[in-house]
This record gives structure tokens, sequence and C-alpha cells, in this order.
């Protein structure tokens, strides 16, 4: 357990979207939130919100696909909360680019955002995780990562296809230190990220979902917060597919 008596978490890229839904159901829950992202303006009228409402939250800058900017980012928590139980890995950028026009830049771009980060945003959180009674990682991957995806581009299914392998490699390699390692896989959820498509790209994307309906940002939050609490301790390795029924796994 960190010196204080909450417990911290801190999310990547929670300034908006997912991450901020995410962050606003664990300090509902009475923990201390980390908003951790690029969008540093962002994330301190994020972390406003929440501190209105009463919860305890403070926005920090960090872009996740520098491992030093990371490094960094676990220090700067630890010396404000004094410790980490939670590591959300939530930030990532979508391509909608096609197979014939994707760059090598853009390839890179989005494998270190969405993929590298993970891997070390881990590394670096792992001395402060090692001391926690109830340490958590949760990633946040994608439906795309589970079979494919519909329009997603292929360095984005790549990625998250990563972050399942990581997943079950870290959880595998964190046990003996009592650390879950899960992923939560969202189907297509209503925030920025889905801008890049058109209309008629999100209704056909709507139109196969069995439960009717787009995700919403507090549904990935709700499962995250599960895997996050002290009753999923014996829960690791999953990949939870929050997706309205589109793709069982
Ligand atoms: P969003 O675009 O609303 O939020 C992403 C956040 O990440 C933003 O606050 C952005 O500033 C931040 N960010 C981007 N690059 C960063 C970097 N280098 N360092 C730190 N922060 C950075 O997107 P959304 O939908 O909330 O996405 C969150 C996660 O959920 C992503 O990993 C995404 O791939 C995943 N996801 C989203 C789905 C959707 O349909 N919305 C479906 C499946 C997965």
């Amino acid at each position: 357990m960190n010196n204080s008596t909450k417990k911290v978490a801190v999310i990547t890229g929670s300034a908006q979207g997912i991450g901020f839904a995410i962050a606003k159901k664990l300090a509902s829950q009475g923990i201390s939130v980390a908003i951790a992202d690029i969008n540093l303006e962002k994330a301190q009228e994020s972390a406003k919100e929440l501190k209105n409402e009463g919860f305890e939250a403070k926005a920090f800058y960090c872009d996740v696909s520098s491992p030093e900017s990371l490094e960094d980012l676990m220090k700067q928590i630890v010396e404000s909360f004094g410790g980490i139980d939670i590591l959300v890995n939530n930030a990532g950028i979508l391509h909608p680019t096609p197979i014939e026009d994707v760059t090598e830049a853009e390839w890179d771009k989005v494998m270190a955002v969405n993929l590298k980060s993970v891997f070390f945003a881990c590394q670096k959180a792992l001395p402060y995780l090692k001391k926690s009674l109830h340490p958590r990682i949760i990633n946040i991957s994608s439906l795309a990562g589970r079979m494919g995806g519909f329009e997603t581009g292929l360095a984005y299914t790549a990625s998250k296809g990563g972050i399942n392998a990581l997943t079950y490699g870290l959880a595998s390699r964190l046990a003996p230190y009592g650390i879950t390692v899960n992923a939560v896989c969202p189907g297509t959820t209503e925030t920025d990220i889905i801008q890049c498509w058109t209309e008629e790209q999100v209704s056909s994307l709507k139109s196969r979902v069995p439960l009717n309906r787009l995700g919403k940002p507090e549904d990935i939050a709700s499962a995250v917060a599960y895997l996050a609490s002290e009753e999923a301790g014996y829960i690791t390795g999953l990949l939870m597919d929050v997706n309205g029924g589109i793709y069982f796994g």
C-alpha cells in the first residue's frame, strides 16, 4: 500500500473520453486519480472538474510514447500521492488509413503511442506497484486487437493485438508480486477518437452490434473499476470484451 490510506490510480490519456470516464469512476470510489495526458491544459480542466465534485485528482503531463516521460510521470505521482496501486494504460490514437497508404512514420507513431507505451508504463510503475497491497494493471485494448477490426487501420489493429499478448506475458511474469494484469477490449465507443470515420462508417459499425447501440465511456469505466477492485484479485490475464455482443472471443 502507498503511504496514505487512499489507493492511487494513474490513468494515461485521461484528459477526456474513456480515460476520463475511468478516472471519474475510480475517483467516485475514493481512489486518488492521476490524470496523465499529453494535453496538459485539458488534463487540468478535467482534474478540476473532479475536484469540484469533491474527489481527489491531479493533472500531470506525459507523452506515453516516451519512456523518459513515463518515468518522470511515475516519480511525480509518487511524490504527490505517496505511491501507485493501479495503472490503467488507456492513451491511444486511432488511424483509419487504408493498407496501401500507411507510411512507415505513421506505423511507428501508432506503435509508439499505443503499444511501446504500455510496456514502458508497466516497467516504470513496477517498483511502486510491487509495494502496493492490491496492485493492478489494466490495459485498454480494442475489439480490433481481438478480431482484426472493421474500419481500423492495421497499425492500430496490430498495436492492440500486441497489447493483448503483452497482457498475457505480464500477467504470468508479475503474478509472483501479486500484481494482476488484465485488458479491457472495447467495441466502438462514443468518444472523439471515432471522428476520423464518416457518419456512414459509424452507422455501419453500430448496425453490427447485437445490443443495438455504440458503447459509452462509462461502459468501459465500469469494467475497469471491477478489474481494479479487491474483489477481482484472483482474475489475471483476462481480455474482457465490452462490445455489445459483436464479438465473443
Ligand atoms: P480520445 O481520443 O477521446 O482520448 C485519447 C486521449 O489520449 C486524449 O486525451 C489524448 O490527448 C491522449 N493521448 C493521445 N496521445 C497521447 C500520448 N502520446 N501521451 C499521452 N496521452 C495521449 O479516445 P478514447 O476513445 O477515449 O480512447 C481511449 C482508449 O480506448 C484508446 O487506447 C483507444 O484505442 C481505446 N479504444 C477506443 C475505442 C472507441 O471506439 N472510442 C474502441 C476501442 C478501444
